[in-house]
């Protein structure tokens, strides 16, 4: 395990009940500047991706930083936000169902929402443009590009690029807004310079559709890319229009792993309690409904067990940093280290993985200096 000099210096309230989802709310909005910043000296759009933290007190906090909208995956996430008068929301997932789609058109209708989706199929731009036009609306489109990844999205190379912008062009409820990528596969690079390479093939990739599509009478307005990894390896932004990272907001052991923070700015941690102990393991009461069981996400390597972890009671200087070698529901699986654990002492354990982390939680416990407070996780479980 890399060892990780410092933890959080978060102070607790003895008070407070085991396992909660802590996050540090002075790293919270240094990253949220940072990122801003970031998408202000290359003249970026900043949309982020609000799947990371599903609360609507911390996208209005992203907004206030100047951000012009939100990412979302899922309808009934997007709804929350929606619903809670967010401006402008893209939802970066193809839509193939016309009920859910009504739900997120008139929903956006209503509270006069900016609302942008993505599509990489015929059958997806016909679904959408038929919704659309039901519903006497014009959300805006884009064509998603698989950079890489291998998930969603039309190869660049493939004709059916160009044909789908000239049927959403041609359609009258539909407003071709322009590409949109994301290089996840950066999340499995071997570090900072392979992330960074990974950025700038999706940025040539992208720049390049872009420019051939122009070249053929096609408007692009806006070229959108995003994932924490990319946006923090690399400077050169030319030709794009738009970031939407997410994780940022609390980051995890992948950019860490990577290089590419330090252990400064992770926000996000899990308070637990040693409930047990057996000559093998400290047990505390953070499993797998807490943790989530994610290694990490898309290839990601080098990341040993489920979280790292550190006693607060720990009198060694910097702590010593356990691992969490398994979960059950329930239960966390530690390696004692050095100090010896002791039922009723507590850790701090660091996720793998925030995302799922904060999907499983129903709060956030937000430690800011010396106050307190917890914020709702608004779109906890909306994974329709
Ligand atoms: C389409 C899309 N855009 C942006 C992001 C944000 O990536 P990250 O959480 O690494 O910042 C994701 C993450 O899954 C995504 O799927």
């Amino acid at each position: 395990m890399a060892p990780i000099p410092y933890p959080l210096a978060i102070k607790a309230p003895e008070s407070l009940e085991t396992p909660a989802v802590l996050v540090d709310g002075q790293i919270l909005q240094a990253n949220i500047a940072a990122m801003q910043k970031v998408a202000r000296h290359a003249a970026l759009n900043l949309r982020p991706h609000i799947k990371t933290h599903k609360s609507i007190t911390i996208a209005r906090q992203q907004l206030n930083a100047g951000a012009v909208g939100i990412t979302a995956s899922k309808v009934d996430e997007a709804l929350v936000f929606i619903e809670a008068q967010l401006p402008s929301v893209t939802l970066a997932y193809p839509q193939l169902v016309a009920a859910k789609l009504d739900r997120l058109l008139t929903a956006a209708g209503r509270y006069g929402c900016d609302l942008r989706l993505i599509v990489d199929s015929p059958e997806g731009v016909a679904l959408l443009a038929a919704r659309a036009a039901a519903l006497g609306l014009r959300p805006g489109v884009f064509i998603k590009i698989d950079v890489g990844l291998h998930r969603c999205g039309c190869r660049p190379d493939d004709p059916l690029v160009f044909s789908l912008a000239q049927t959403i062009h041609g359609a009258d409820h539909l407003d071709f807004r322009g590409l949109l990528s994301h290089a996840g596969q950066a999340y499995g690079a071997a570090d900072a310079a392979a992330a960074g390479h990974m950025a700038q093939s999706e940025r040539e990739i992208m720049t390049t559709l872009a420019a051939s599509l122009r070249k053929a009478g096609c408007e692009v307005p806006e070229v959108s890319v995003g994932s924490t990894p990319t946006v923090l390896a690399t400077r050169e932004f030319e030709g794009l229009t738009e970031i939407r990272p997410g994780n940022y907001v609390f980051m995890d052991q992948t950019p860490l792993r990577l290089g590419l923070i330090t252990p400064r700015q992770i926000a996000l941690s899990v308070l637990t309690t040693v409930v047990s102990t057996n000559a093998h393991y400290a047990i505390v009461d953070a499993g797998a409904k807490t943790l989530s069981s994610d290694r990490g996400a898309h290839g990601t390597t080098g990341i040993e067990g489920y979280g790292v972890a550190f006693g607060l009671g720990d009198p060694t200087d910097p702590p010593e940093p356990l691992t969490v070698a398994k979960l059950s529901e329930e239960h966390g699986f530690i390696i004692p280290g050095a100090v010896r654990l002791k039922p009723g002492d507590r850790l701090q354990i660091f996720p793998n993985h925030a995302c799922p982390v904060v999907n499983l939680a129903r709060e956030l416990v937000v430690v800011d200096g010396a106050s307190m407070d917890v914020w709702a996780v608004d779109a906890a479980g909306c994974v329709r």
